[in-house]
């Protein structure tokens, strides 16, 4: 979709947006998938509403954009405008055991960051890529932590009242995989209280957690990480590799051969291939299994 009215053209720069045309979304997305539309940058999290009031009332449809990381998209000249925060500097501030993050920060340089600080908890999470937004968002979670059990207060722009809003950590619901925040609802800031602990004891946490992840999954591939959700009590990546799947492909969409709920694109996937395969496997496992898997990716299909 593209914005051509000058008048909105105008309006954008006076609030700070950065309009970038024609963007690829193969470009920003890990699984190295997705077709264009024009990419509006946001510089300050305040001109939110305002800007969301421009763009309903000349019809323009949106999506809110994190890391790219666990997402797929549809091919071709897409449908809707993608709105994505630009990332401050700093991105994170510490007061005694309370971290203030910016949506926009990357997950990873935010735990080392807070590492180097003595703050510690999140060393699961290492090596997964992303914003924290984004992490917020879906609740991220590995080796037996999550990123919602360390939220204090989350800054938010709330699509139902289309103002910026303050929740408390308590007003929040976290799940796995799954929080109470709606689908359009953009995560601003977060503040997060980690528990003090020494650098060398952290560092000890993220080496054996990259070990783990170096050696279980495709780091050095285009993925989009898990493609599905754990069914309660099992592990929908053993259920694939049970079936011999491993190594199914769709065109470059590809059942990786070393973790089998990472789908990669082994070359010049298309969303279509990588749908094509997704509905495969899910129908596979419905058929053997009685189960039905849920996405963990985020599908954005027109
Ligand atoms: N397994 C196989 N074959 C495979 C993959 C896994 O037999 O191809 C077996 C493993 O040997 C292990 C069991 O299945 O016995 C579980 O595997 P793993 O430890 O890799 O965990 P998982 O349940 O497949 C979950 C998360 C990952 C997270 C890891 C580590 C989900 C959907 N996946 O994977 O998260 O990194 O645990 O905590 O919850 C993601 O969210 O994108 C993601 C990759």
């Amino acid at each position: 979709m593209r914005i051509s009215d000058p008048r909105i053209v105008a309006k954008l720069e006076e609030m700070h947006v950065d309009l970038r045309p024609g963007t690829a979304l193969a470009e920003l997305t890990s699984l190295g998938i997705g077709g264009t539309t024009d990419l509006l940058r946001i510089k300050k999290h305040e001109s939110l509403p305002d800007l969301l009031s421009l763009l309903d009332a000349n019809h323009v449809p949106h999506k809110f954009l994190g890391g790219g990381s666990n997402l797929l998209v549809g091919d071709g000249e897409l449908p809707w405008v993608v709105l994505q925060l630009v990332r401050p500097e700093p991105d994170v501030v510490l007061d005694g055991n309370l971290a203030h993050v910016d949506g926009a920060a990357d997950l990873g340089r935010m735990i080392t960051f807070c590492a180097k600080n003595d703050l510690g908890g999140m060393e699961g999470l290492i090596g997964v890529p992303g914003t924290v937004g984004g992490a917020l968002r879906m609740n991220a979670g590995a080796y037996g932590m999550q990123i919602g059990s360390y939220v204090r207060e989350v800054k938010l722009y709330r699509a139902a009242s289309r103002k910026i809003e303050v929740l408390q950590g308590d007003q929040i619901s976290f799940e796995y995989r799954h929080t109470s925040f709606a689908p359009d609802d953009m995560m601003l800031s977060v503040i997060l209280e980690l528990p003090s602990k020494p650098f060398k004891v952290i560092l000890e946490g993220i080496r054996i957690c990259n070990e783990k992840r170096r050696s279980s999954q495709p780091l050095g591939q285009k993925s989009a990480g898990c493609i599905f959700k754990n069914p309660p009590g099992a592990s929908a990546g053993r259920m694939i590799d049970d079936l011999g799947l491993k190594g199914l492909s769709v065109g470059d969409a590809r059942v990786s051969d070393r973790h089998a709920n990472f789908f990669v694109n082994a070359g010049h996937a298309s969303a279509k291939d990588m749908l094509t395969l997704i509905a495969d496997v899910r129908e596979r496992i419905q058929k053997t299994y009685g189960v039905s898997l849920e996405n963990e990716v985020v599908v954005w299909n027109a």
